[in-house]
C-alpha cells in the first residue's frame, strides 16, 4: 500500500495484510492492515510498526516520503507483534539510538520480546512531547488491548492515534470512513466483540476521561482498518454503547446437533422469539465461525445454547464456543439452554452450569427432548422462544 496523506504532513505509512485469514483465533475474511502514522515536523515522528513480515514496507513507504534515517522519534503504543514485530528492522534501518517512547509498561514489554537495549523513554498519561510545530499528548490505555497501551493525541490537528482501540480488521486501499462503499460499522462491531469486550469496563471509565479532557478529537486513527475522518462520534459513540453492553431486542440460538434434533429445537425457539417481534438468528457451530457469534452476542439480549449429549457431555463445538464466550465475559445476558440426548442427557445442564458460571440470568431449567422431537415437543419450544422474546420485550426499551 503506498503512504496516504491523512493530513498535511502527516501520512499513514502502513500496509494491508489482505490475506491474513485467522488472527489468533479471530476470523478475518477480509484480512487486516497494520497502520503506521508519520509526522513531518522539526522531529520527525513515527507511530507504531507493523508486523515483522512487513518491515520492509514500512520502510519503504517510510522512504517514499523521507530518508529513514532522518526520522528523530519513534512511539511506540502498542507491544503485541503486529504493531511491534517490525521494529527490530525498523529501528535498525531509522538508527538504533533513535528516542523510543512508549507506556512504563511498554518497555518493560518491549524488553521481555526483543533482545535490543534501545533508547527507551517511558511516558504516562499527561506527559507531552514538542515536536517542533506540534505537540504530542500521551494518555495510557491499560488493556485496550494490553497492560502496555497507550493512545497518542496530536494536538493542533486533533487526531487521536489510538492503536488497537477503534479498529476493525479490514484492508481496504481506501483508508478513510467516508471513502468506503461498504457499512464499516459491523467490522468495528466485531473487532470489540473479539478483542476488547472482556475490558468493557475499563473502556467505559476511559471513554468518560477522554470526554472530560475535551481533546478536541476530529480524526481517529487506529493501528487496523480505516480512519475515522468524517465522523469519528460515531465509533466513539459505538463504544459507549458497547462497553455499557447495552442490549437490543434481538436473541440468538447458538447450537449444533448431530442428527437435526437439536437443530429442530432451535428452529422451533427461533420462530417463537420471531414471532414476538424480537431479532432472532440461529447459529450452526459448524456453519459460523465463533468471532461471528460473539459478534451478535454483544448486543444481543438472550443467548440459547443448544448441545446434544456426546459421549455423556456436551458436543465439542459447543464446549468450544461456551469456554470462548466465558472468556469475553459478556455481561447482561438472559441465558437459557436447550438439546436433544439419546440416553443419558446430561449436555442441558452442563450448559446451564456454564452460563451461571458467567453469572447470566437463567430463564428455563433447560429444554431437553429424547431421541427426534414430535410436534408436540417442538410447540413447546416454540412457546419457549415466545415466553422469552415476551420477557425480552418487556425488558429491552424500543429504539
Ligand atoms: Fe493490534 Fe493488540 O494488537
Amino acid at each position: 500500500m503506498a503512504p496516504v496523506q491523512i493530513a498535511p504532513g502527516i501520512y499513514d505509512v502502513g500496509v494491508n495484510d489482505w490475506n491474513v485469514q485467522d488472527f489468533h483465533g479471530y476470523s478475518t475474511p477480509f484480512g487486516t492492515s497494520y497502520n503506521a502514522f508519520l509526522i513531518l515536523d522539526e522531529k520527525i515522528t513515527l507511530i507504531d510498526a507493523v508486523k515483522k513480515e512487513f518491515a520492509d514496507e514500512l520502510i519503504a513507504n517510510i522512504a517514499a516520503i523521507v530518508d529513514p534515517r532522518k526520522i528523530d522519534i519513534v512511539i511506540s503504543n502498542h507491544t503485541e507483534m503486529d504493531h511491534s514485530g517490525g521494529l527490530p528492522r525498523v529501528m535498525h534501518r531509522i538508527g538504533e539510538d533513535k528516542p523510543l517512547y512508549c507506556s512504563k509498561m511498554g518497555q518493560k514489554n518491549l524488553a521481555l520480546h526483543f533482545p535490543q537495549k534501545w533508547n527507551f523513554h517511558p511516558v504516562g498519561s499527561g506527559d507531552t512531547l514538542s515536536l517542533g510545530k506540534r505537540t504530542l499528548h500521551f494518555l495510557e490505555t491499560r488493556m485496550v488491548h494490553w497492560p502496555d497501551s497507550m493512545f497518542t493525541f496530536l494536538q493542533e490537528d486533533g487526531i487521536l492515534f489510538s492503536s488497537d482501540g477503534f479498529g476493525q480488521h479490514y484492508a481496504s486501499l481506501e483508508k478513510f470512513d467516508d471513502a468506503l462503499s461498504i457499512d464499516i460499522m459491523p467490522h468495528a462491531q466485531k473487532y470489540y466483540a473479539n478483542i476488547l469486550l472482556l475490558y468493557s469496563n475499563l473502556i467505559a471509565k476511559l471513554l468518560a476521561e477522554v470526554g472530560k479532557m475535551n481533546l478536541g478529537i476530529r480524526m481517529i486513527c487506529p493501528d487496523h482498518g480505516i480512519i475515522w475522518r468524517k465522523d469519528p462520534g460515531k465509533i466513539l459513540a459505538a463504544y459507549d454503547r458497547w462497553s455499557r453492553q447495552v442490549a437490543k431486542r434481538k436473541a440468538i440460538v447458538v447450537y449444533d446437533t448431530m442428527w437435526h434434533s437439536t437443530e429442530a429445537m432451535a428452529d422451533a425457539i427461533c420462530e417463537g422469539l420471531h414471532e414476538t417481534g424480537v431479532a432472532v438468528r440461529p447459529m450452526h457451530l459448524r456453519r459460523w465461525h465463533r468471532s461471528d457469534i460473539i459478534t451478535e452476542v454483544l448486543d444481543a439480549a438472550a443467548v440459547v445454547v443448544g448441545s446434544p449429549t456426546f459421549n455423556n457431555g456436551l458436543f465439542p463445538t459447543v464446549a468450544d464456543f461456551l469456554t470462548y464466550m466465558k472468556g469475553l465475559k459478556p455481561k447482561n445476558k438472559l441465558g437459557a439452554a436447550f438439546g436433544s440426548y439419546g440416553w443419558s442427557g446430561e449436555a442441558v445442564k452442563l450448559i446451564l452450569d456454564e452460563l451461571q458460571d458467567m453469572r447470566f440470568e437463567l430463564v428455563s431449567q433447560g429444554i431437553r427432548h429424547q431421541y427426534v422431537p414430535n410436534s408436540e415437543a417442538l410447540e413447546a419450544c416454540k412457546a419457549f422462544g415466545k415466553s422469552l422474546g415476551a420477557r425480552i420485550i418487556e425488558s429491552v426499551p424500543e429504539k
